[in-house]
């Protein structure tokens, strides 16, 4: 389990998950589909919308697989390990196909996108192929596929956001949800295969934006986190004029954030995920000025040698990220910074990888999600440099930096203590039923005890930190609070 340390971004226990609403089972339904979800929120809040599609066309989603007629794989091809993952579940799903023939199996997302008519070819058992831009000919494909034909669409669009389609909500919380505002990265860093599995970047029309975010805030969620492989680089320009005289304004970033910020000040506001070339003062700013935009930042490192963020075209330097964070830190005191880091790229040796390391201390981050270089075919990496550094390496210095960020997570909760923070609650701690879980503005879970105070999820409660473990602040409710 080292290959990776996650939070809630690419959150590793919803990996596999099967995905249906949370309360109704599907009657009335003239089939059944059961959808299991790998990789990022991106692909989990797609499989949203996949239901979404579904549904006009009657289907129920169901989560129990041996009752489906159609059974989904949404997929992830960020590194090699978590394609293997969906393979062998494809094998299992073979087994049940054979005991309930009619069964279709289809494959979802970046995996389909990069393995195409293979995967047609290569596992049997496969009836669907559906890259992430091509959803809507999801009944369609169905169909083809129910008359004995192999059913693919791995074409990927300039311009398509499934704007107008509204997501089911599945296995959620009712209290945050996530909400796509771009699809598609035009970065091309040189390790990642997103850019061919996802195509080319575009932005959602934002006034559908702020209508879903007002929606789900209507249905009582009270946090939505924006989602795209690269939210600050959001540019939309409205295609109307008919109705503005001409006079286009375009929304970049910024604007979209604080237009969701002022759906309600009850309604905290995430994002994920920001490239440090491209996270902006005004973002910064629109940050400060708004309580309940969320004091959070993920912003990926990657790595912390100049060097080897050139050969990864991340187009910055060690020193100009060290800037950035200490822009935010000035612009946004107490901001909680979480990152990605890559360990083990092409030719790095012992001394950048103790740039890593120290560029970790450097920016406390809160949290990390930490990976050893996965070779993806096709990427620049691939195609330029030798995966040169053996197994063994990357794993040891993957150690080393999964216990530098487990410590500095420790140092940071323990910074916490006796602070006051306002938390919104999501439920019932999962360990207590007297317990409560919820978070803090900086992302942080805390856990409290319910005592004889009548909340409900979905409510802010001020909660004082007493103690901590690495992962979980634990508080107790204040009820005559003065912040500063
Ligand atoms: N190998 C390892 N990690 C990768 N990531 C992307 N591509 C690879 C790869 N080929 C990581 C990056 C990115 C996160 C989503 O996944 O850190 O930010
Ligand atoms: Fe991949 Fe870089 Fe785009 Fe992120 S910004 S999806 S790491 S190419």
């Amino acid at each position: 389990m080292l290959e990776s340390l996650t939070q809630k971004k690419h959150d590793e226990t919803r990996q596999g998950e099967a995905l249906a609403p949370a309360l109704t089972e599907p009657t009335g339904f003239r089939k059944r589909f059961y959808i299991e979800s790998y990789g990022c929120a991106m692909n989990f809040a797609d499989s949203e919308v996949v239901a979404s599609i579904l549904n006009k066309e009657g289907f129920g989603a169901t989560r129990d697989v041996e009752q489906a007629d159609l059974i989904f794989v949404n997929t992830c091809s960020i590194r090699e390990k978590a394609e293997q993952t969906v393979r062998k579940r494809l094998t299992e799903f073979r087994k049940l196909k054979k005991s309930k023939p009619g069964t279709l199996v289809g494959v979802l997302g970046c995996m389909a996108e990069r393995l195409k008519s293979k995967f047609l070819e290569e596992e049997k058992l496969v009836d669907i192929v559906v890259g992430p831009d091509a959803y809507r000919s999801l009944p369609a494909l169905v169909d083809e596929a129910e008359s004995g034909q192999k059913a693919i669409n791995v074409l990927l669009s300039r311009d398509e956001t499934y704007a107008d389609i509204s997501p089911i909500r599945l296995n959620s919380n009712g209290i945050s949800a996530f909400v796509s505002i771009m699809r598609g990265c035009n970065n091309m860093c040189s390790f990642c295969v997103v850019p061919f599995t996802r195509g080319r970047e575009r932005s959602r029309d934002a006034d559908s934006i702020i209508r879903e975010c007002r929606e789900l805030f209507e249905n009582g969620y009270r946090e939505v986190t924006l989602l795209g492989q690269n939210v600050d680089s959001y540019y939309y320009v409205p295609g109307d004029t008919k109705h503005t005289g001409g006079n286009v304004q375009a929304v970049t970033f910024a604007k979209l954030l604080e237009q969701v910020a002022l759906v309600s000040p009850l309604l905290r506001v995430r994002f994920s995920t920001s490239h440090p070339k491209d996270i902006t003062d005004e973002v910064l700013f629109t940050m400060a000025r708004h309580e309940n935009i969320c004091n959070n930042i993920h912003l990926p490192v990657q790595s912390g040698s100049s060097r080897i963020l050139q050969l990864m075209n991340r187009t910055y330097t060690r020193e100009w990220y060290i800037k950035k964070i200490d822009r935010i830190r000035e612009i946004l005191p107490g901001c909680g910074i979480s990152s990605d880091i890559i360990t083990g790229f092409c030719s790095e040796t012992e001394e950048e990888h103790q740039e890593t390391l120290s560029i970790m201390e450097y920016a406390k981050y809160d949290y990390s999600y930490m990976f050893f270089y996965s070779e993806r075919p096709g990427t620049l990496a691939q195609r330029r440099y030798k995966d040169d550094i053996p197994e063994d390496i990357k794993k040891r210095r993957l150690t080393e930096i999964v216990n530098r960020q487990n410590r500095l997570s420790l140092e940071s909760n323990r910074n916490d203590l006796g602070k006051i923070f306002k938390v919104l609650i999501e439920g019932p701690s999962k360990k207590s039923d007297s317990d409560w879980m919820g978070r803090t503005s900086e992302n942080k879970v805390m856990i409290f005890p319910k005592q004889h105070f009548n909340y409900s999820a979905g409510d802010y409660a001020y909660v004082k930190t007493l103690t901590c473990t690495q992962g979980t602040l634990l508080g107790e409710i204040v009820n005559d609070v003065v912040m500063a």
